[in-house]
């Protein structure tokens, strides 16, 4: 059983557990990780489906970032949206930035990054998306900030209210036990979009675990789309 599982059956709540949370998840991440699936994700999949959404006249545009550590994931998101959609500010875009590690979900809110952990933002989108603090602290600005909602979230337990045009759980399936893997692949299938996407970390392959994911690969990166709805577990 991995640490996160085993915290989500511990008896008792308050600051041991916050500090133990903190100790055992690994928060490993970095702004643009994995640049042929942001490819994928800024060049084939948004571009679809708030085209899609746009002719509906929904001008709405949910993701999840499901285990989002400090936020360089939703915060490369956020940055990609506001370089892609059009008329942003006519949008309601929102980008749910969950993790179990509450001192993440706090560097999330915060938006305050060094600029080691800025290393995959381009010179350009650093001068665009954050502002300088000094001493080595950079913000990002209001209108990322306004997109990015963080929250606490245990992957082990229910997921937030859908429906999410896409979802990134990337690089944490890979500590859960089969079992959990199942069920969490099972509840992304009733809060995805039914036109929408699951993008996970290059190495975590849902056709392991549920029939229900086929893949919509390009040469370099994969992410995947719902079959059928399932029962729910
Ligand atoms: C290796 S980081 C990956 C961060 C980001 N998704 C990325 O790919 O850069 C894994 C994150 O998953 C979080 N995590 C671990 N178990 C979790 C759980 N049961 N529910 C939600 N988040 C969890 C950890 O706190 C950590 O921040």
């Amino acid at each position: 059983m991995c640490p996160s599982e085993l915290l989500a059956r511990l008896e008792f709540d308050g600051p041991e557990r916050r500090q133990l949370t903190e100790l055992v998840t690994i928060t490993e991440t970095s702004f643009f990780r994995n640049p042929p699936q942001m490819d994928l994700f800024a060049e084939t999949m948004l571009p679809q489906l708030v085209e899609t959404r746009r002719r509906s006249g929904a001008f709405r545009f949910r993701l999840w970032s499901a285990g989002c550590s400090i936020g360089a994931e939703p915060y490369s998101l956020a940055m990609i949206l506001l370089e892609g959609i059009t008329l942003p500010e006519a949008w309601d875009l929102e980008i749910l930035a969950t993790d179990v590690n509450l001192a993440a979900i706090k560097r999330v809110e915060e938006g305050v990054f060094t600029s080691r952990e800025l290393d995959g933002v381009s010179k350009a989108r650093r001068g665009r998306f954050f502002e300088d603090l000094g001493a080595d602290r950079w913000r990002a600005i209001p209108e990322l900030r306004r997109i990015v909602r963080a929250a606490p979230h245990n992957l082990s337990g229910p997921p937030p209210p859908g429906p999410f045009d896409i979802i990134f759980c990337r690089n944490l399936l890979i500590y859960f036990q089969e079992e959990t893997v199942r069920t969490i692949l099972n509840h992304f299938t009733h809060c995805v979009a039914t036109d929408g996407a699951l993008f996970l970390g290059h190495s975590e392959f849902p056709g392991l675990h549920s029939t229900r994911w086929r893949s919509m690969a390009t040469p370099d990166a994969v992410c995947y789309r719902v079959t059928q709805p399932t029962e729910r577990s």
